[in-house]
């Protein structure tokens, strides 16, 4: 991509995420929308791991990950998990040894927004710190602002279910670990990750290969 188009994507993810100034957009590469373990095999092999190999995560696997998470799937912008009337009140952040993300399903790509290890505040289990990915799903309240307070509720602890389902399946098919969670310090990850008043962290979900892989 051309280096004037990925300025304005940056000052235009900076001005309507509020992302800190200096952030940076990483394209990812296209995800690969074929092929796969067939559907029934991969419901077969699904399961929680928490036992993790230090093998790094390639740029191919994290782009085939927060695609199948929520990615955009349809050219109208309609996503791989449903969202009750098609809100789609979630972000993704990821967090990485190297520094911690937001996932842009629009481009496709990370913006990255820190150079710190956010790991120890991903979660309190030991494998948080070490595997080379955590999830955190992100509802903003403001994007589902229709209903009633117990609605939002609600619809969003509906919503991440299927997106943490997506990434189990897409784990399963590739032989990596994962495991969605939600002993997570909710506020904790709200002041780090620099939240806005109307994002609530739902659950965290770590990847990885799993030990002796
Ligand atoms: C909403 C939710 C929260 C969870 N929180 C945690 C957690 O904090 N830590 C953890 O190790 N597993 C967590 N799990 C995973 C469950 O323990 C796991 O799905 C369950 O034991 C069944 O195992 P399976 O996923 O291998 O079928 C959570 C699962 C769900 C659906």
């Amino acid at each position: 991509m051309k280096t004037g188009i990925l300025l304005l994507l940056v000052f235009l993810a900076v001005a309507v995420h509020a992302l800190p100034a200096g952030s940076e957009i990483i394209p990812l590469p296209k995800p690969q929308r074929r092929g796969g373990m067939p559907l029934m095999e991969a419901l077969d092999k699904r399961q929680s791991i928490r036992s993790y190999s230090a093998r790094a995560l390639d740029m191919q696997d994290i782009s085939n990950i927060l695609w199948a998470a929520y990615g955009i799937n349809r050219g109208d912008g309609r996503r791989t998990a449903p969202s009750a009337r098609n809100w789609q009140p979630f972000d993704i952040y990821l967090i990485m040894a190297d520094g911690w993300y937001l996932y842009e399903a629009g481009e496709h790509a990370l913006i990255k927004l820190g150079d710190e290890d956010l790991r120890e505040h991903a979660g309190g289990q030991d494998f948080v710190r070490t595997a080379p990915l955590n999830l955190i799903y992100v509802s903003d309240y403001e994007r589902i602002s229709a209903v009633s307070p117990g609605n939002r509720e609600l619809h969003s602890a509906t919503d991440v279910g299927f997106i943490s389902q997506n990434v189990y399946l897409y784990c399963a098919s590739e032989g990596l670990g994962t495991v969605v969670r939600g002993a997570i310090d909710r506020e904790k990850l709200h002041e780090v990750l620099r939240l806005r008043p109307s994002q609530r962290v739902l659950l965290g979900q770590t990847v990885g290969y799993p030990e002796g892989r």
